[in-house]
């Protein structure tokens, strides 16, 4: 399937969706503490997307177990929900959720802190959101879309940390991963020209070693080689001729 443009209609669809999402995740946000579970966040985040009327995106593809992906410190992403992981105080947790609202999708991660956690991994997380930030700079019709990804890599590295390669976001629309991939780093060439209505997952996984990361015997948790920690932030981004517009992103939410 190639690059889809979408319509004025297909991106009311999309804002909904990602309207719902953001409260998806806030909703999330306000129960984490020290104490619970990985499947706590699960179910709430299930709770509230069943709420909407919406389908969680994740629950069953390609036989994923869950509908939230929870990864817990050096977990990069597609962390399982297990009751009997329990979040500590001084955790870093990355929960990624997706949505299906009248069969137009949402994608969006965050990374919390667990009760007080280190000025170190607050500086992990506020590095990675901010580098989301510095991506969709450039996320303009017009631009290219390497652009994006080197402005993402470039301000990672910049301060130190290191971006995952194995992992890329991707276009979005009536499905979950549609093209193009988009990469937190920046690939040889500029990549396609970014035109109005696109609409693209953008979502930077920032390490603060070294950037590689292996699978563990799950099949889907990802964790960085060296056992240092990493986060993770994504927002379902609109493409216009002016500013993007973030789909999933709620400045009054989290
Ligand atoms: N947000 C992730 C992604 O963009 C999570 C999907 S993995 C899933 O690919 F299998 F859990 F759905
Ligand atoms: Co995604």
């Amino acid at each position: 399937m190639s690059v889809t443009i979408k319509s004025e209609h297909e991106i009311e669809l999309m804002r909904e969706a990602g309207r719902i999402l953001a409260v998806v995740h806030d909703e999330m946000a306000k129960i984490i503490r020290p104490g619970i579970s990985t499947m706590d966040i699960n179910r709430k985040g299930e709770e509230v997307i069943r709420s909407f009327g919406c389908i969680p995106s994740f629950l069953n593809y390609n036989g994923y177990p869950a509908a939230i992906c929870v990864s817990v410190n050096d977990e990069v992403v597609h962390g399982i929900p297990d009751k009997k992981r329990i979040l500590q105080e001084g955790d870093i947790v990355s929960l990624d959720a997706g949505v299906i609202y009248k069969g137009y999708q949402s994608d969006s991660a965050r990374t919390h802190a667990v009760g007080e956690i280190s000025e170190e991994d607050q500086r992990l997380i506020d590095i990675t959101k901010q580098s989301f930030f510095e991506g969709i700079k450039f996320a303009k019709a017009g631009n290219h879309l390497f652009e994006i990804s080197k402005a993402i890599q470039n301000f990672v590295e910049d301060n130190g940390y290191s971006v995952v390669r194995d992992l890329v976001g991707h276009g979005i629309g009536t499905q979950l991963h549609e093209e193009p991939q988009v990469p937190n780093f920046k690939p040889i060439g500029r990549g396609m020209k970014l035109r109005p209505g696109m609409t693209l997952a953008i979502e930077p996984m920032v390490n603060a070693g070294a950037f590689e990361v292996w699978v563990l015997e799950d099949d889907w948790t990802v964790v960085t080689r060296d056992s240092m920690k990493s986060a993770h932030y994504e927002n379902t981004v609109l493409i216009t001729d002016g500013e993007p517009e973030l789909l999933s992103y709620n400045v009054d939410l989290i």
